[in-house]
């Protein structure tokens, strides 16, 4: 059985997962303890998480935050990164609350690689039910600054990979009568980012292309393909951004609050349960609105004097 300690959702401690008998959502709030839970949403089902490693002792990343909350609901895990450190310490932390995790360390550019991680969790676990592409790099500049080694390794690391990993997953899927892919994007995909990053704004716009081909052509091997776009999210990926910086950020969105990468992982926990089972081929932005708000609405969630009568 998983237990994680208590936490305030957007406070600093880890995320207690929700539980099906208990109100959560009150615990979480008034910062108890939260009480075991029952195992049902992925019990059963064996995951795939590609950058599920731990590279930050002090603030979650995307990949480990689901690789964790998947596991808390009882689902084999396998842990996919490129540092091997980093994945043990997820795999660690996983084992302490009661879930069941193995690490595949690779990076993922390679398409042997791709097949090799799909092969070992099918290997150790029987089956394969969730994928989560959620290993991504970085790909700043603007298109004077670009070189071909940056745009290639964007392209290959958050781009192909997802492909690649696909490729040799939704086989095994189909084999069982079916699956959930989920992607992560970025809202960098959809709109302009604050930064000049034409190759990551590349990469994350293919992965939603990518996203809605795959669902439909997947669709009658119920093999469900979603996309998740992150907002400005506080991860171990964006650690660098200091207070003031933090405080625009949130400022900024609708919900007025920082999202953490518990918030993506939560999204990715619904679209892998079978409570998403007629769900495919979405994009859901996990952004406090931010992609819901037009530049006029941004100016009035920042300066107080802005708002027009
Ligand atoms: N953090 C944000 O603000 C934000 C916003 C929007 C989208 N996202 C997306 O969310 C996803 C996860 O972000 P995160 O914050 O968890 O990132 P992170 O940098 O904390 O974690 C990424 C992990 O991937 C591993 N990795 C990198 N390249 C690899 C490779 N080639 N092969 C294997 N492993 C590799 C790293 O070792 C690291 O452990 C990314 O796709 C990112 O683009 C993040």
């Amino acid at each position: 059985m998983a237990h994680y300690p208590a936490a305030t959702l957007h406070g600093q401690s880890d995320y207690s997962p929700p539980c099906s008998k208990i109100n959560y959502r009150k615990l979480i709030r008034h910062g108890k303890p939260a009480t075991r839970c029952e195992i049902t949403r992925l019990a059963n089902k064996v995951a795939i998480v590609t950058g599920a490693g731990t590279r930050s002792a002090n603030i979650s990343g995307v990949g480990v935050a689901t690789a964790k909350l998947f596991a808390s609901h009882g689902a084999k895990v396998l842990i996919v990164d490129m540092n091997e450190e980093a994945a043990n310490t997820t795999k660690r932390m996983i084992e302490e609350a009661g879930g069941e995790a193995t690490t595949f360390i690779a990076d993922v550019v390679q398409e042997s690689a791709c097949k090799a991680l799909v092969d070992a969790a099918v290997e150790r676990y029987g089956r394969l039910d969730i994928l989560m592409n959620s290993v991504g790099i970085g790909g700043p500049g603007a298109a004077p600054d670009v070189t071909q080694e940056l745009w290639n390794r964007v392209m290959d690391v958050d781009l192909k990979s997802m492909v690649f990993i696909s490729k040799y997953a939704i086989p095994e899927m189909i084999k069982t009568g079916g699956g959930s892919i989920i992607n992560v994007a970025s809202v960098d995909g959809i709109r302009a980012a604050m930064t000049k990053n034409v190759p990551y704004a590349a990469a994350k716009g293919g992965m939603i292309a990518a996203t809605r081909a795959m669902a439909v052509h997947h669709g009658r091997e119920n093999v469900r393909v979603n996309c998740i776009a992150p907002g400005m999210i506080y991860t171990s990926m964006v650690e660098y951004v200091d207070d003031r910086k933090r405080k625009l950020r949130r400022d900024i969105a609708p919900l007025g609050t920082e999202g953490k990468a518990e918030d993506i992982a939560m999204a990715a926990t619904f679209l892998a349960s079978d409570e998403s089972r007629w769900i495919t081929g979405v994009l859901l932005p996990v952004d406090a609105g931010l992609m819901a708000a037009g530049p006029q609405s941004l100016i009035n969630n920042l300066l107080d004097d802005y708002e027009y009568e």
